[in-house]
């Protein structure tokens, strides 16, 4: 599978830790940025392209860490396509691809230590969306929204 990653400086730190970690366990990795740690730099900058990978398909899931996660998931959410989640627990990491066909992973670099981001990504990216029709049924609305055919 290949999935992109991408981080500000918030999110820097676990970057690093999570790619090595991602390309070890066999994931095809394209990394958005940011190259360096740089204390002024934004997270839409580097979530923003990634989100549009996610779109495109270049790249079939992603993540993306910013500080606490939050601007990175309402970035991500400008997307169209794209359906991000800040997590911080187990269940919803898988649930919300099997459920809600999240594609795009958000954690805080400050609040979600290595060993939880681990297993939380470990859990979305192993996750598949089961097709149920209830779910397509709401998927379909959340894409009504976005195509303003439903307001
Ligand atoms: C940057 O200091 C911080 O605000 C950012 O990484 C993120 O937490 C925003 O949601």
């Amino acid at each position: 599978m290949k999935i992109g990653i991408a981080a500000d400086h918030g999110g820097y730190d676990l970057k690093e830790v999570i790619r090595p970690f991602l390309t070890g366990v066999g994931y095809k990795l394209t990394d958005f940025g940011a190259t360096r740690l740089d204390n002024a730099d934004d997270y839409p900058d580097f979530v923003v392209p990634l989100a549009r990978a996610v779109a495109a398909g270049h790249v079939e899931r992603g993540i993306a860490i910013c500080g606490s996660g939050v601007g990175a998931a309402i970035a991500a959410n400008k997307v169209p396509g794209v359906r991000a989640a800040l997590i911080h627990e187990h269940f919803s990491a898988h649930q919300g691809v099997e459920d809600d066909e999240m594609n795009l992973l958000c954690l805080g670099g400050r609040v979600t230590g290595v060993n939880a981001a681990q297993e939380l990504i470990v859990a979305f990216l192993e996750a598949k969306f089961t097709g149920a029709e209830r779910h397509l049924r709401r998927l379909q609305k959340v894409q009504q929204l976005e195509n303003k055919e439903l307001r």
